[in-house]
């Protein structure tokens, strides 16, 4: 159940979760106060911590991201959340379990866990529902953790799960220098994939120390670049013309992953129900080309193992060094507005991760 809210907002916070005598601790978090531009978020102090109902898990959140897909929620354009503010934004976290709810065998107090909340991250305190976390491995740094949850089980599903590409295979990446862009060049680095990345030319050193082969979408024509019918798969989110560039590009047997709709979201047009629809219809043309929409929260709801399955073999890749998730900057949990300010100005290569209790 939600605290009760102190009307204060921090301007210029140092903070910490404080004892408060007559009250029991109080906690802070971010909130969207109504939908908007980066300033509806304050940085609130609430009264009391939230209790764990029986079969949750009160989680001490150490990190949480601060990605592209929470400005959307931030904006109220989020298709898959119906939440009106106020409420936290916050798409992931890891952190520790504080407190057991009754009805909970299997996690104990002091254990990290992980999980994909889709809201309400941005936060020092979360209840979640035991079955849905997932136990993080002793040792993971929170910050490279909680980065794997989102858009390295994205790009992972997108990679095994919708095209099944095969090792050695060619693939486009649009946004490589991006958060679910570099991810899917770590993971197909994995399988030795050939990888065209487009990207702004800021992110280009990026682009290529992680594997990848660097277009400007700004000045090259990917198509032209990359050839007509020359990839095994196509990974989209930028939405529009986009998609339909990225399937000419495809072998026969080849597989566009349209993810997102970027450029609508950015207010650059494009009518992201049509573009859904031309995905799917192309999908049922005969010529030997196949197009699919991936969703995380749509495959975690139909196949829930697969994303624990998923996410436990990521945070195993990490325990052995095989990945490490680009972060360009930590920020604190009061410099949510910066971060989403900066993330709208296509200004972060990789990923900002937001640290909260620290130590
Ligand atoms: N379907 C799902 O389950 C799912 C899961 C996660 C994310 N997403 C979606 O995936 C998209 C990317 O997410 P993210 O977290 O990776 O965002 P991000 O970190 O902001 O990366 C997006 C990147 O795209 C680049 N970009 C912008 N316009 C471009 C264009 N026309 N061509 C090529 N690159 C362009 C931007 O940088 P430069 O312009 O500087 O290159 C930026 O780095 C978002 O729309 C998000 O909502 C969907």
């Amino acid at each position: 159940m939600a605290s009760r809210q102190v009307a204060r907002y921090y301007l210029q916070p140092r903070y910490f979760a404080t004892c408060n005598m007559e009250n029991g601790m109080s906690y802070k978090r971010v909130i969207i106060t109504e939908f908007g531009g980066p300033e509806v978020m304050k940085f609130v102090e609430e009264a009391t911590l939230p209790e764990p109902a029986a079969g949750e898990v009160r989680i001490k959140v150490q990190a949480t991201s601060a990605c592209f897909t929470d400005t959307m929620v931030r904006k109220g354009i989020y298709f898959d959340l119906k939440k009106k503010p106020p409420f936290p934004p916050g798409y992931d976290m890891a952190g520790v379990v504080d407190k057991v709810g009754t009805a909970v065998t299997h996690l104990k107090v002091g254990q990290t866990v992980a999980d994909l909340t889709v809201s309400d991250a941005y936060t020092e305190y979360i209840c979640r529902t035991a079955s849905s976390v997932v136990p993080v491995p002793d040792g993971l740094d929170p910050a490279e953790a909680t980065s794997l949850v989102l858009s390295y089980v994205t790009a992972h599903q997108m990679l095994h799960r919708a095209a099944k590409v095969q090792r050695g295979q060619t693939i486009l990446i649009h946004g490589a220098g991006g958060a679910v862009g570099t991810a899917l060049l770590e993971l197909g680095k994995l399988l030795d994939l050939k990888m065209y990345g487009t990207a702004s030319k800021p992110k280009h050193d990026l682009v290529t120390r992680l594997g990848g082969i660097p277009i400007d979408y700004r000045s090259e024509d990917f198509v032209e670049r990359v050839g007509i019918g020359s990839v095994d798969a196509a990974f989209d989110a930028i939405g529009g013309n986009n998609f339909k560039r990225s399937f000419k590009t495809l072998k026969k047997g080849g597989t566009l992953v349209a993810y997102g709709f970027y450029n609508n979201s950015m207010g650059q047009g494009g009518n992201v129900p049509i573009e859904f629809m031309k995905v799917k219809l192309w999908n049922l043309l005969p010529n030997g080309r196949s197009s699919t929409f991936y969703s995380i929260g749509a495959l975690r709801k139909k196949r829930p193992a697969w994303f624990r399955e998923d996410l436990a073999a990521l945070f195993d890749l990490l325990a052995q060094g095989k990945i490490k998730p680009v972060i360009e900057r930590r920020m604190r949990l009061d410099e949510a507005v910066e971060a989403h300010k900066l993330i709208e100005q296509a200004a972060v290569k990789g990923r900002i991760v937001l640290m909260v209790n620290e130590g």
